[in-house]
């Protein structure tokens, strides 16, 4: 990692394309520092939802002009549903439309919603064109827009169709996470303090001495550590064959009680913050994991004001599990802490998957 003053680089090497995570405040203004010298493109298509358009769309237009460039705003309803097929189709025409060539490159400006859209369309438009993630919320910051996935729901079913398709760079701005709601802040740090528990004992314990607000002038380092622990996670597996699999820490779970509750109760950080202590205490007592880690990352969570149980009945949930995108066959791949900062791959049978959820068969 080279850290200057307070910019702070990532480079990120996959066999598919080499590219720089940027971090650093009010980015956006200065965005021709950071465009990859392999990428000439005539016209820039800034793909984000009306909201984000609103707030930050002209700054990053400006910027983009400042390079001589041309700018193609792609604006969409915010929200989930807008990651459909039928939105995808909407911008493939507006692409069309401005005549965007593959010498051209989209831009995302947003949240996990626009960089899986967004990304989802640059992976597929003419086979592919260049790509720049610019997340502007935590989930995206920190998880979201690093590695590839981009996808886009069928069917009713989350991220059921997408590709592995690297960004040419990921630009985040501290900064934008000042006018996040606090729910939004809470939903990121479910993914932040999942880092913290599969690989990195010293980001519990930075995050256990701060609290809602004073983490706001730590943010950079607290999101390197994270893209850092990312990067190294999926430069070893950028297809989820194996150790990739540890980001799911929480997210068995976490998936079914953000699906049973209709995506309306909990947020996905607040899904994973329960399927996070839930498993961990039932591992716990079958001395999979270090007897106190329950203990530690529940009161984490809740000094995050996450939740770490859920009144949804289990019956609810359990079709959310058998549908789940990693199960395999009759097995399904459990993330288990080891201790804290060190978590393995478990895989069990489905049917036994109960027991390590909520200490019955299911
Ligand atoms: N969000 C999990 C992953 O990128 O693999």
């Amino acid at each position: 990692m080279i850290e200057e003053a307070h910019m702070i680089e990532i480079p990120i090497k996959t066999e598919q394309r080499t590219y720089s995570i940027h971090i650093e405040r009010g980015i956006l203004d200065k965005v021709e520092n950071y465009f990859p010298t392999s990428l000439a493109p005539k016209t820039v298509v800034i793909i984000s939802d009306q909201n984000v358009y609103a707030r930050y769309g002209k700054r990053l237009e400006r910027s983009i002009n400042n390079m001589g460039l041309v700018v193609q705003p792609i604006v969409f309803p915010a929200g989930e549903q807008s990651k459909s097929m039928h939105m995808a189709m909407d911008i493939y025409r507006q692409c069309m439309d401005a005549g965007i060539t593959r010498q051209d490159c989209i831009l995302t400006l947003g949240g996990g919603v626009t960089g899986d859209l967004g990304g989802f369309v640059a992976s597929t438009y003419l086979r592919g064109i260049p790509f720049i993630q610019i997340p502007t919320t935590i989930i995206a910051q920190v998880d979201s827009s690093i590695g590839g996935k981009v996808a886009i729901n069928v069917c009713g079913r989350k991220n059921q169709v997408g590709s592995f398709y690297q960004p040419h760079g990921v630009w985040i701005d501290p900064d934008l996470l000042r006018t996040l709601p606090k729910r939004f802040i809470r939903d990121g740090m479910g993914e932040v303090i999942k880092y913290g528990c599969i690989r990195e004992e010293r980001l519990i314990t930075q995050l256990e001495a701060l609290d809602e607000q004073r983490i706001y002038s730590h943010w950079e380092e607290i999101i390197a550590t994270c893209c850092r622990i990312k990067g190294e996670i999926v430069q070893h597996d950028a297809y989820d064959r194996g150790e990739r699999q540890l980001l799911n820490f929480g997210h068995t779970l976490g998936h079914a009680v953000e699906g049973a509750g209709q995506f309306q109760s909990y947020t996905h950080g607040e899904s994973v913050a329960i399927g996070m202590s839930l498993l961990t205490a039932q591992t716990e007592t079958l001395h999979l994991t270090e007897a106190g880690v329950t203990e530690r990352l529940r009161q984490l969570l809740q000094q995050y004001h996450l939740p770490i149980t859920t009144d949804i009945p289990w019956e609810k949930m359990t079709p959310f599990l058998q549908q789940d995108k990693k199960r395999r066959g009759d097995k399904i791949t459990l993330v288990v802490l080891s201790r804290m900062g060190q978590a393995v791959l478990y895989p069990v049978l489905f049917s036994a998957v109960g027991i390590y959820l909520k200490g019955t068969a299911i």
